[in-house]
Parts: C-alpha cells; structure tokens; sequence
C-alpha cells in the first residue's frame, strides 16, 4: 500500500474553508467551532506524520483484515448475460461493514487530541458498532445515539454495541431515525467538548469531517484498483456504489476521479416513491440547502424545514447528502439514481441465492442497480460494485417483507 495514503489529492477539493464548489462549509455554534478547528490541526499533523500512517495500517491489515477481496461475481454475470460484476467485499471487513475504516481512524485521533470519550450516531447500527469496538480495541469510553425507529430495525446491532461495552441512547424526537440521533449526539459534543470526540459516520457534517471521512475511507479504492488490474489486467468501466451520507461510495470513486473513461453511479434510496416523505433520494427529491453545520442537497420543503425520509434500510434513510457528493453530482463526474424498496429486497434475495452472500440492504440498492445496467452492457465490459456491509443485521427485518417458499 502507498505510504502517502492520505497526503496524495484527486482534486483541490476541500478548499482552505472546507468547500467543495458551493458545498460544504462549516456551520455551528461558537463551542463547536474551536473543537473543529483542533480536529483539523490534528488530522492535517497526523496525515503527514509516518508513525500515524504505520499505525493506521497495521491495524487496517491486523485487525479490519484489509485488503478485503476482490470477487469476481461469476453466476450473478452469468445469469444476467452482459458485463462482468466483481464485488469490493467490505462485507468482509471486521465489524462487518467498510464503516470501521472511518471509526477506527477517528479513534485513532481521538487518542491523538487526549480525549478519553467517543460518541456517534448511527443508523443502521454498522457505524455504531464499528466505533463501539474501536473504542473497546483502545481503551476510550462510547456513547452511541440511535433513533428509537431504527434500534427497532437494527435490534440486533443495537445488542453487538452494549455487548462491546457501549451505551446506546435512544432517541425519541423528529422521524426517530438518524437525523435526529445526529441532532443528539451534536448536543452531547458541545457540553462535552473538553473530553469527547464525535466521530461522525460518513461524509457529512461541518468541515473537516466529510475531508477525514474521505481519508480514511479511500482506502477501498486505492484496494481496489490494484486488484482489478491483478484479476482482469484492466480497470473497470463502471463504478456502483449505494449512497446515504455517502461514505462508503467515495471511499470506492476518489482513486478513479481523475480517470475520465470510467463512469460511476451513486444508488440512492428511491423507498416507496419518488413523493414527499416517501424516499431519501436527495438529488432525485432534494434542492440545495442546510443539514447538520454543511450546505448540499437536503429534502426540505419550500420553508427549509428538513422534510421527512423513508427507506427500507436505516443506513440510507437521511435528509441529506455529503457535499463532496453535491459537488459531483453538479460537476456531472458522477450520475445519481435510486433503486426503491422491493427492487432492493428483491436484488437481496438475488445475491444471497446466486452468489451465497447476504448482502446490507444499503448494498442491494447498488446490487438492485446493477441487475439493470448489467445486462445492456458487453460482455467484456465490467462493473465494480462495492458491497459495502453484509447483511446479517438486516435478515429480521427483511423476514417481514420476504415470504419464502419453503
Ligand atoms: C452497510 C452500509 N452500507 C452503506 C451505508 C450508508 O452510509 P454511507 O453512504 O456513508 O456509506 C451504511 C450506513 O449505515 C451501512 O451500514
């Protein structure tokens, strides 16, 4: 792997006030402001310092198990006829999704800033038990904010994260998803700021967190470029990736930004419908506006009240979207689309069926996306699609909405 993992930029992007084009920025209270500014010394000196790259790495390799592999999804191509699938197996990765790439990282800073508390926010549980074992791994006290609706559908990652010695705190306001946890746990950092790092889980929120969210997440990539040039001695034509604050997809697309030939598709979740309240498609539904100390496209009414979400899997179920992501999409260097409920359920049970592996159900909207792109394509064209969690977290909830014949 590259020692300058994290000193080498695709793009000027984020700009000195953690811009990207008009996204981006850092919107808070006063307490907030000098928190994020120590954070963004101590990454900007971590980031160049070799011994934090070293330690990065070996526990990526030791105990994440990086590189995760390349597979080449061989029966799922076949029974679509078309373009080759491989799949970035970050289901593989320890905790069971490529969240703990980022936690592991900000623990890691966590303990560079003299900080002995984390908290976090989560949604589908992933982010929540990846911070809750990084923190257990180096000896910092966890707190997880979860909303009430999605410890429902995550039961089981709500158990993983108090048996990793977490307290999970419910939260009962707004839509009892993950806007609102992310509302709690910015409460809890500004009374506790002395103390306690916020390790934000994905490419959102007030600069720096999308830019370290970034760093530590193009890892996947930088994988995986190296890998599809070992297995198929080219590079992909197509990138897939499913996107909720958008961590996981450009963890996959920065090492290829600057390769022109190769498209790439951000899977939003399309839920029930395309109509307010009934999606999280934010570049399907959404315009441009304020969430969570960042500007970029939000689902909001004509008031800028943040408008209500709906999806099937918790992780993609946010207002909102990271502004890199917006800056993309503006830019045209990366399309957005949606897959909704039943097309991602139905690429769940495709996958698990075909290919023996139960993926999130974030990734079956990127599997879901495929299923059609796959087979208008070439047979000597490949599509790389990151399986970015799998989905044992989600089998409860998916049983109520899968009748099986036997
Ligand atoms: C397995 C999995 N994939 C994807 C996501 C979506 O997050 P992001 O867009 O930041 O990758 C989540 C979020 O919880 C997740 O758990």
């Amino acid at each position: 792997m590259s020692e300058n993992l994290f000193t080498e930029q695709k793009t000027p992007y984020p700009d000195g006030k953690g811009r990207y084009g008009d996204f981006g920025g850092r919107f808070v209270p006063e307490t907030l402001f000098v928190a994020l500014e120590e954070l963004e010394q101590v990454f900007r000196s971590a980031r160049e310092d070799k011994e934090f790259q070293k330690t990065f790495q070996s526990y990526a390799r030791d105990y994440i198990g990086r590189p995760t592999p390349l597979y080449f999804a061989q029966r799922l191509t076949e029974y679509l006829g078309g373009a080759q699938i491989y799949f970035k197996r970050e289901d593989l990765a320890h905790t069971g999704a490529h969240k703990i790439n980022n936690a592991l990282g900000q623990c890691l800073l966590t303990k560079r800033m003299g900080k002995t508390r984390v908290i976090a926010e989560t949604g589908a549980g992933q982010h929540g038990v990846a911070t809750a074992s990084a923190a257990a791994l180096l000896g910092l006290e966890c707190c997880i904010y979860m909303g009430t609706e999605d410890m429902e559908r995550q039961r089981l990652n709500v158990f993983r994260m108090r048996l990793l010695g977490a307290q999970v705190v419910g939260v009962d306001a707004g839509s009892k998803t993950l806007k609102d946890a992310i509302n709690e746990a910015l409460r809890d950092w500004s009374l506790n700021v002395k103390n306690t790092h916020y390790v934000l889980g994905t490419v959102h929120g007030p600069h720096p967190f999308p830019w370290i969210c970034r760093e530590f997440q193009k890892i996947i990539g930088i994988e995986a470029r190296q890998q599809i040039l070992e297995h198929a001695g080219k590079l992909p034509n197509l990138l897939v990736a499913c996107v909720g604050g958008g961590s996981n997809s450009i963890g996959l697309f920065y090492e290829f930004l600057n390769d022109k030939d190769i498209e790439m598709v951000g899977v939003e979740a399309g839920g029930k419908a395309i109509a307010p309240g009934m999606h999280a498609a934010r570049f399907a539904g959404g315009s441009f506006g304020m969430l969570h100390g960042a500007q970029s496209y939000v689902l909001q009414d004509e008031f800028g009240q943040i408008g209500t979400t709906h999806s099937i899997s918790a992780g993609l179920d946010y207002a909102s979207v990271g502004p890199e992501h917006a800056w993309l999409y503006s830019s045209g260097r990366v399309k957005y689309t949606y897959a909704m409920d039943d097309e991602a359920l139905n690429a769940f049970q495709l996958c698990a069926r075909l290919e023996g592996i139960i993926p999130a159900l974030e990734s079956s909207h990127a599997i879901a996306y495929v299923l059609k792109e796959a087979p208008r394509r070439p047979q000597d064209h490949i599509i790389l699609v990151n399986l970015s969690g799998r989905g044992d977290k989600d089998v409860e909830h998916a049983s109520k909405f899968i009748k099986l014949d036997t």
